[in-house]
């Protein structure tokens, strides 16, 4: 499996996935600026994996913060945090790295300045192994709902290349094949900036996962030959009442599904379900630059000066999924506050095949 990101000796190293499948280039990122605009050039894109490229960032951001004061380090944390923290909005897994960072350093406050910093550095890498883990659990939970034979849709791409390896939606399907069901995945070719075509398609024929390349619009046309049995998709912030933000296109693909009569399932890690929020209306949702539309790999294909409206998110309503699929178990959306009670019992809202 293709390793995403790593932090080697103070430099950030990144697959650059815009250049992917033609090459497998890696950009050393020398100082949190750099991590940044690689995070908002979609270097590294993909919930989990910006989530671990802040991690790092803020690790070698640190690095420069020349004190031995706990308050000025924190002082001088601060810019590094914004700059990330204004890279991508609807994600909410820089946030995530950052409130984690700042609680970190907090319970430490007594250890001195270099500590803090060799600490950020393990804790980098930790937050990389940590989030490898959680998707193979995600994939054994998930699992369960994949069965011999069985055909699954996804969109966008939420695999080893959007996390720190193994991937959220592509956690179960990898599962049931180490299971050794017979599967076969369609990937949706995610306009405009192509994931699935480029990175989903590439990652699974790279570990021979029977994979299909559709256009989005296809979708419709096969769940309604009833040649898709369900539908796995990962996430960028999944919301308190159930609803979830991700790539434009998951929310017609949702309704596409019911219609249909296909499951829907959403692979999410903890680090993308935000409590604070209450329901999906609230995300901010990116908008990006008319280039991506405009242009096919430098290649103008709009007319020119066309007016362009480049919507990277959307909103999935809870009524469309079937299941949240965490690190914890398998949710229904109406379900998912549960899991920020604590001491509540989850053993009993499980869902189940
Ligand atoms: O714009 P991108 O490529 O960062 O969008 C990625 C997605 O929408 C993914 O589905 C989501 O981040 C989940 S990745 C496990």
């Amino acid at each position: 499996m293709v390793k995403t990101i790593e932090l080697v000796d103070g430099v950030v190293k990144m697959l650059d996935q815009t250049k992917l499948p033609r090459e497998v280039v890696y950009v050393d990122c020398k100082d949190y600026r750099m991590v940044a605009k690689g995070i908002k050039d979609l270097w590294i894109r993909g919930a989990p994996a910006i989530g671990i490229a802040a991690s790092m960032g803020i690790a070698i951001g640190a690095q420069e913060i020349k004190t031995d004061n706990y308050h000025d380090f924190i002082a001088g944390l601060e810019p590094v945090f914004q700059t990330l923290l204004e890279t991508r909005p609807t994600a909410v897994n820089i946030q995530w790295a950052v409130d984690r960072t700042r609680k970190l350093l907090d319970a430490r406050k007594n250890e001195p300045v270099d500590a803090l910093k060799t600490f950020l550095n393990e804790e980098a890498n930790r937050v990389l192994e940590s989030d490898i883990e959680i998707n193979k659990t995600i994939g054994k939970w998930g699992s369960q709902f994949i069965k011999d034979g069985d055909t699954i849709i996804t969109h966008c791409n939420a695999g080893s290349l959007a996390t720190g390896g193994y991937g959220t939606a592509t956690g179960p399907i990898r599962v049931a094949v180490e299971q050794g069901k017979n599967i076969h995945v369609y990937a949706d070719e995610t306009r405009p900036v192509l994931q699935g075509c480029r990175l989903t398609s590439w990652e699974l024929m790279e570990d021979n996962i029977p994979v299909t390349l559709i256009t989005d619009n296809s979708a419709g046309a096969i769940l309604r030959k009833g040649e898709i049995n369900l539908a796995i998709v990962g996430t960028d912030r999944t919301v308190a009442n159930g609803d979830v933000a991700n790539k434009i296109g998951t929310y017609s693909l949702a309704v596409l599904c019911k219609e249909n009569g296909v499951p829907f399932y959403v692979a999410a890690p903890l680090s993308s379900i935000d409590f604070s929020i209450p329901t999906g209306d609230l995300i901010p949702i990116e908008e990006r630059g008319p280039e991506e539309v405009t242009h096919v790999f430098g290649c103008h294909i709009a007319p020119e000066g066309v007016k362009v409206r480049n919507i990277a998110f959307d909103v999935t309503p809870a009524k469309y999924v079937t299941g949240i699929i965490t690190e914890k178990g398998v949710f229904r959306p109406e379900d998912l506050h549960t899991l920020n009670e604590p001491g509540a019992d989850l053993e009993s809202i499980l869902l189940k095949v």
